[in-house]
Parts: structure tokens; sequence; C-alpha cells
């Protein structure tokens, strides 16, 4: 509705703009008057500029938005307090070089770019340019008397600074509009946080709800996926002058922009031109442990605990009965309080997204060294690190009074700090080292022994990887290849001789085999069907990428084989196997309590969003169930088989496929009916895979006794009925936490409704399961079993078991 009438508006506006009177100007010069339904072009006809209503608003704004790529998309708005109600306006530049907004009839100025009293320019111009800027200059571009850039609405573009001009004392922020139909500024704004080491946040009112951390020199500490990418370079300037800020196109015919919408979330857009969208390409808010401080001071949150809060080695609760229920806002105090001795140290902590920089101070050209002298001189210094890890770490930064909102990533993206401790707290090495010389010796005796042995097994490591790779003989020259090859005689012994004891699963795309190398080293090999239409050099290409996307939360590919007519893939052995033979066997399933159901389904949709959203690739999936969830000895979920489709050459870009491949039960209806695939079909069967992970039944197959034929239709009944409860698997008992489980069955059902507009992205998924958010509710489940006849020839299981009323299908739609 909303983007109809923009739409609307938006083709009135091209109506009149291809019309011959109407000039498509890049500039107005001064007392040149713009009306109603005129608007100036940016050259390359990227932008426009002119008047618009938003949304469902009767109101009129001046606004800039996106020509080209037609959505109607508002970039940047003028009079955004001050909106008109009629349209007998005129847009013009005064002499002094000041946009004025005026009523037509009455002559009153609604909005002014600046103050006239204090400009002053010689036969300004305006010029919209294809960056977005709207620039007033009157003797050379390059030092404008205003620009839009410095006024940002709450779209941050390409090639705006967002910070601080210290000269002239001017911060430039982003504020979130009221809603979609109203640009007022509303709750929300966006910027650097300059009091104390410059840290991007934003705030609701004068308190921060999300912080995304200092700058390390290479990222913001809290955003470990902002990587250097091929759609946009980023960079922060730091300097006397100016701190900001700013990221570029690489290529200027790829559009993307961030927004801080009225939630409050910063997303970052992408436009999609085949599909005529923005898809999100990136945010952070995603869980609870992006809100701000939510495990209190000396808190640390980690997202893969249940409960999520804990506090850093060497602390505890400060108020034990409240964090017991949940309550963290007390956070973590020192088991042993600090003294202020002289023999206070501290103690590193690692992976860690650095606190709350409020309370800080910086020097950009001390060493590390200098840095902990000088925290340790004085008292209220907690804590020190490198305030620039690019190359071998430098700088200074410290912190007084309380750490909050640290975080604890999983991965090692995370930063290290070193946090100030009371002389019996500090870890051993630190403290050997300040005592005796005896003791030294002892602690580095065992420390060189292990660096040796280290060197010499890197050494052997390497001798044996490079005779192997002499031993391989294939025809193109492989150096290039970062995916180590292995030879088929290798492969041939690890698995001996591919032997059926060694046979770990047959799946579609071929049969899997455990193997052991000559080191030990425990692999499953996945020797692939011939069917594949791809020739070598693409499929070379496709393993390389796919090696590429890793992941806890995905199996992780090692190498790959190509010999003659074989290809396979070499994969990290999972010895706990497929999620299936645990979750659907009567007595194993008993291992599976709350918390690990809890830690499996929200590490699946860790992975599924990496793989939709952060990887580089944009992997869809497309046959995600219980059978390719693998687990590792610590029952961590990984996703195998990701990346098949496009190994097997299945088109990625087109939105529709001429061969489904999936397994029925798990596909969304418009995937299985019409081959349309997304990534609302893969969340389709993530919803699928969490009811089943939840009650322990399979969706397929399934039998009640008031006739309900499948698990959905009958999570469904129950949900309506108010008794999602009794979906959930009885063996889970005591462990149970009852909001918890109630709304993941509801997160689930939102998940397979029946149309794929009407789902959740996966981002949206992570945030609802681990936060208290109220949830929208589910529409109508949709379902598709296809016809009785069983028509399958495939099931693509990764390896597990695969069992006969779980089929997998390959279909061949002729198109
Ligand atoms: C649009 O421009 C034309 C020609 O200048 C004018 O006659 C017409 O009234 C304008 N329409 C509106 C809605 O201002
Ligand atoms: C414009 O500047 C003059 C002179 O500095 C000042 O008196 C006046 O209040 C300013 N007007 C606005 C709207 O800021
Ligand atoms: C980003 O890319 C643009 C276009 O390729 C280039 O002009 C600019 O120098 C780059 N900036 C950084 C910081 O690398
Ligand atoms: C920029 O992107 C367009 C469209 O994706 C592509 O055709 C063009 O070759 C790219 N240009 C560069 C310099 O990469
Ligand atoms: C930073 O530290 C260095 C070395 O201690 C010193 O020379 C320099 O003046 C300091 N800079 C600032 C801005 O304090
Ligand atoms: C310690 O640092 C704080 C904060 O910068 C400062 O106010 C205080 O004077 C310092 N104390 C000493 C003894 O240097
Ligand atoms: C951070 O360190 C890198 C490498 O030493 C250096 O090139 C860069 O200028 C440093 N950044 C700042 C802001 O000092």
């Amino acid at each position: 509705m909303k983007m109809a009438k923009i739409k609307l508006i938006f083709g009135f506006l091209l109506l009149y703009a291809s019309a011959p009177r109407s000039h498509a100007a890049d500039t107005i010069t001064a007392n040149q008057i713009l009306r109603y339904n005129q608007t100036i072009i940016s050259p390359q006809e990227t932008f426009e500029l002119g008047f618009f209503s938003p949304g469902n608003s009767i109101n009129h704004y001046v606004g800039i938005w996106y020509k080209k790529i037609s959505t109607g998309t508002v970039v940047w708005v003028a009079n955004r307090k001050t909106p008109l109600t009629h349209t007998s306006v005129e847009l013009t530049l005064t002499l002094q070089g000041v946009l004025i907004l005026r009523d037509a009839t009455t002559g009153t100025v609604i909005w002014a770019s600046a103050n006239s009293s204090t400009t002053s320019a010689r036969n300004p111009i305006g010029q919209l340019l294809d960056t977005g800027n709207f620039i007033i200059y009157d003797n050379n571009q390059e030092n404008p008397i205003w620009q839009s850039f410095e006024f940002i609405t709450d779209t941050f573009l390409p090639g705006m600074k967002v910070g601080w001009n210290l000269v002239t004392g001017t911060e430039t922020r982003y504020t979130s509009k009221k809603s979609d139909d109203d640009p007022a500024a509303g709750e929300f704004s966006a910027g650097l946080d300059i009091r104390g080491y410059p840290q991007t946040i934003v705030t609701d009112g004068l308190e921060i709800k999300f912080r995304d951390g200092p700058w390390n020199g290479l990222r913001f500490s809290g955003a470990p996926n902002l990587r250097p990418n091929p759609i946009y370079n980023f960079t922060f300037v730091l300097n006397e002058k100016e701190i900001y800020y700013q990221y570029n196109l690489i290529n200027t015919s790829v559009f993307t922009r961030l927004v801080l919408q009225p939630s409050g979330r910063i997303e970052r857009l992408l436009w999609i031109d085949s599909k005529q969208v923005w898809d999100i390409y990136l945010t952070r808010q995603n869980d609870i442990c992006d809100q701000y401080a939510v495990c209190g001071p000396f808190g640390s949150c980690n997202i893969d605990n249940s409960p999520v809060c804990e506090c850093l080695k060497g602390f505890e609760p400060t108020s034990p009965d409240q964090w017991r229920v949940g309550d963290w806002s007390q956070g973590c105090r020192h088991t042993v309080p600090l003294d202020c001795e002289p023999g206070e140290g501290f103690n590193k902590y690692s992976n860690l997204k650095l606190p709350d920089t409020q309370r800080s101070w910086y020097n950009m050209t001390m060493t590390l060294v200098e840095c902990e002298k000088l925290c340790k001189k004085n008292c209220s210094c907690t804590a020190y690190t490198n305030a620039n890890i690019s190359g071998s770490g430098s700088g200074c930064l410290l912190w007084f009074g309380d750490l909050n909102d640290i975080r604890t990533f999983a991965d090692t993206t995370g930063d290290t700090l070193y946090i100030r401790m009371p002389p019996s707290e500090l870890d051993s090495i630190e403290k050997s080292q300040s005592s005796g010389a005896g003791r030294r010796i002892r602690v580095i005796v065992p420390i060189a022994f292990v660096v040796l042995i280290i060197l010499v097994s890197i050494c052997l490591f390497y001798r044996y990887y490079s005779k192997k790779h002499q031993q391989q003989g294939t025809s193109e020259n492989d150096e290039d290849l970062e995916l180590p090859l292995f030879g088929l005689s290798t492969l041939l012994k690890a698995t001996n001789n591919f032997s059926m004891n060694n046979k770990l699963g047959e799946g579609g795309f071929g049969p899997v085999h455990k193997g052991v190398l000559e080191d030990g080293q425990e692999i499953a090999v996945k020797r692939l069907a011939k069917t594949s239409t791809q020739g070598l050099h693409e499929f070379k290409n496709e393993v390389i990428l796919i090696s590429k996307l890793q992941h806890r939360n995905l199996v992780k590919l090692l190498g790959c084989c190509i010999e003659g007519a074989e290809k396979m893939l070499i994969y990290e052995y999972m010895p706990n196997k497929g999620l299936d033979s645990i979750l659907f066997d009567k007595t194993q399933s008993k291992l599976l309590d709350w918390p690990a159901r809890y830690h499996i389904i929200m590490g699946i949709a860790r992975g599924l969003l990496y793989l939709h959203q952060d990887s580089r690739l944009r992997i869809i999936h497309r046959d995600l169930k219980v059978s390719n969830i693998l687990l590792d000895k610590d029952m961590n979920p990984k996703i195998s088989d990701f990346g098949m489709a496009r190994i097997f050459g299945g088109n990625q870009i087109q939105a529709n496929t001429n061969r489904v491949v999936g397994t029925y039960g798990y596909m969304a209806p418009e995937y299985a009916g019409n081959g349309i695939f997304s990534i609302k079909s893969d969340v389709y069967s993530f919803g699928v895979l969490v009811l089943e992970i939840l009650s322990g039944e399979k969706n397929k197959g399934f039998v009640h006794k008031e006739h309900w034929d499948n698990l959905i239709g009958y999570a469904w009944g129950l949900h309506n009925a108010g008794e999602s409860l009794q979906l959930v698997a009885k063996c889970l008992g005591e462990t149970i936490n009852v909001s918890q489980a109630r709304r993941f069955v509801h997160v689930g059902l939102l998940c397979v409704q029946g149309h794929p507009e009407d789902r959740p992205t996966m981002t949206s998924v992570i945030m609802m399961l681990g936060s208290e958010i109220s949830l929208p509710s589910p529409k109508e489940p949709g379902f598709y079993f296809g016809k009785t006849k069983h028509d399958t020839n495939q099931s693509s299981s990764s390896y597990g078991t695969s069992s006969n009323n779980e089929l997998s299908i390959t279909m061949l739609n002729g198109r």
C-alpha cells in the first residue's frame, strides 16, 4: 500500500520530468523557482530532487530519492519537521546561497537550509550530484557553502562522513524517522561518541541503546562481520581536524545504503536489480547480546551460552539472587576486591567486544608496554589494550571505572583486553614473571619444549604435504588452488578402498565414507555422483568458493579430489553423526535436554544466517533437514551439504530453477510446486526443523489420532488452541524453559507460513528467538507433500541414517 503510493507519486513526477516542457537540469540558479511538480536530476540520472509524499501521508516534503532504481526510495528530506499541507509552494535559491522553501501565496518561509543573515555568496548555484549530495557553491564545487551530506536524515549514503569536524565543532549524525509515513525525527539517532576514544553508538535520547564499539584499526570492535567485501570499502579517520566513519562504493553501478530504521536498528540494504528490491545485506543488533550493557558491569554476553550472561573470569555476580533469576543489571564485581596495592597486575581476556569507551583515554603512538605502565600507575585505570590492532599493534587505550557492554565472540574475531586484577587473582605466568628467577625457569623450560614440539610437527607436516602434492598428477596447474587437493591414492588408502564398512551414508550427491589419513586425522569423503553438468574448471571454482565459507555452525570443507572422472569432497568428520540418528531415536533422544535443543536450534539459525547474509556468496541451502545437521563431539550443530546446488551447477542467481533439489516435508510450497526458491524457502525448511527438534517427531509421516497428517498442521492447531507446549517432547521433562519453548514453537510457525513474504528473514528469526520482543501472529502454514507417487530416486542426506520414509527428490521440470 505504502509502496504503491510512493510509486504513484514517483510515477507522476517521472511523467512530468519526461514532458518536453521540463528540462532535466541538475542545477538550480539564484532566484530560480522549483514548483510542486518540477524536479532536478543528477547528471547520470542517479538521483532526483523534488516534492513527495511518504507512505499514506497527505503531507508533502522536499527530498532526494533514487531515480535510476525506481522504488521511490527517499534518502534525504529537507523539511522533515515542517511538512507542507498544500502544493502551492516554491523552492528557490536565494542570492545569499540559501535554499528556501516558501508558501507561494503568502511568501512565508517554511524551511531554509541556513540562516540568511549569516551567509553570503556570489552567483550561487545549487547542484544535485550523482552521489545524492545536493551542494550549494559559488566559486568552486570542491568547497561548497552548504551540502545536504552534512545534514543527514536517516540514510547514511556512500561518501557521507558520520562523525565530527573538530575545527568547527559540528557533528554529523543520522536520526530515524518517526514512521514510514512521517519523516520527522524519531526516537533514535546514530553517530560517533567522542567523550573518550571514539565509538559508534545508537542512542534513544541520552541513553545508549546499542554500541558498535570503538574502531580497532580494522573494524568496529563489536562488528566482526565488517570485512573487506566486493561492494564497498570503508575507512575511519581520526586526526586533530576530524573524526569520522565513511564508506564508498567500489563499483558505482551497485547500490547500497545504511538506514537507521524507526525501530532503532541500523540496516545495510543492497539493491538487487534482478528482483527490484532492497535486501538486507548486513545488520547488527541481531540478538540479545547487542542490547547495550545487558549483562551489567564486568559481565559478558555470549549468545552461545544459556543463560547468555556470565561474569568475566575473576568476577562474581554483584547480586547473586537477582543474577540467578535472569536480572543481570547489577553485573559483576571482583571476587577479590581491588585495593590499589602495588602487586596488582593485569589478566588477558580474548575474543571480546571492547567495553564502552565513554570513560577512556587514548594515545595513538604509545606501545603496549608503555600503556600497561601508565594504567598500572593510576588506580582508577581498570583496563588497557592496543588502540590499533592493525599490523603488530600500536597505540594505547585506557579505561577508567566499570567495564560495560562486553560480549564474547565464539570465533577468534574479537579483541583482546587486559583487565586489572588483585595480586592473588593474576594468571600464573604473569605471577612467576614477577617473582623469583627459579620459578621463571620452571615455566620457561616447559614452554620452550612445547614450542620445539610445535616447530618440529609443523616441519613434518609441511614435508608430508609437499610430498603428497608432488605425487598428484593432474593436468592443470594447481598452484593457484587455495584448497588442498587430495590424491585418489591417499583417499583409497584412508577409506580402505571405499569399503562398505566405512560407509557413513548414501546421499543424493553420492555416498559418504569415513576415512583416516596417515596422520590420524578423521575425515568424511563424499564421492560425487557423476551427474554434475559442470566442467572441471567451474567445479573447482565453486569448491574453492564454498571452502572459503567458514563458520562454526557449518561443516568444514577440508579439500577436494579430482582425478579422472572422480570428483570428491573431503570434510571434517563429525563423531556424533546426523542429528536425525539421535533426535528420532527413542533412547538417544533423552540425551537432548532443553539446553541442548536450544543450543542446536540457535546454532543452525546462526549457520543459516551466515549462508544467507554474512558470507560473500549468499548461499541458499535448498535441502535443509535434520539429517543434514551434523553434531560434533560437543554436540555443536553444523550444517552440511551447503553449496551443493552451486557445485552441481544449479543456477543460483535466477530465482527459478528447473532442477528441484529437496526433501518432501521440508520444502516450501512455492519451491516444491513451482521451483521458486529464495532465502525464504530455506526459512521454511528451518521452521520445519525447529518444530521437529522441539517435538522429536518427523514432519512427514507424522500421524496423530485427531487426524492431523503432518506435524506443521498439528503445531498450528495446538498454537491456535493456546496449547503449543503440548508439542514439545515429553522426555524434556524438568529441563524445559516454558517461555522459551512457547516462543520457539511460535517462531517455527512464523517460518512455515504459506506466503514467502510473510516469513521472517534469518536475521529476524535470531532476534525473535534470542530476545523477549513481542512476536507477530503467524498466518496459516503452507504445505506441500506432492503426489503420492514415490517418484523419487535421490536422497541427499549427508550421512547418518537415510531412511525410506524420508526421501529426497530431484525433479526435472520441462521448462
Ligand atoms: C504542474 O505544472 C503545470 C505547468 O507549470 C501547472 O499548470 C500545474 O498547475 C502544476 N501542477 C501542480 C499540481 O502544481
Ligand atoms: C540568524 O542569525 C542572526 C544573527 O546572528 C540571529 O539574530 C538570528 O536569531 C538567527 N536566526 C535563526 C533562525 O537562527
Ligand atoms: C574505496 O574505493 C574507491 C573506488 O574504488 C577508491 O576511490 C577509494 O580510494 C577507496 N577507499 C579506500 C579507503 O580504500
Ligand atoms: C560494475 O558493475 C556492473 C554491473 O554489475 C558491471 O557490468 C561492470 O563491469 C562493473 N564495473 C567494474 C569496473 O567492475
Ligand atoms: C603520546 O605518547 C607519546 C609517547 O609517550 C608522546 O610523545 C605524545 O606526546 C603523546 N601524545 C599525546 C597526544 O598525548
Ligand atoms: C587517574 O586517571 C583519572 C582519569 O583520567 C584522573 O582523573 C586522575 O587524576 C588520575 N590519577 C592519577 C593519580 O594520575
Ligand atoms: C594503525 O596501524 C597501521 C599499521 O601499523 C597504520 O598504518 C595506521 O595508520 C594506524 N592507524 C592509526 C589511526 O594510527
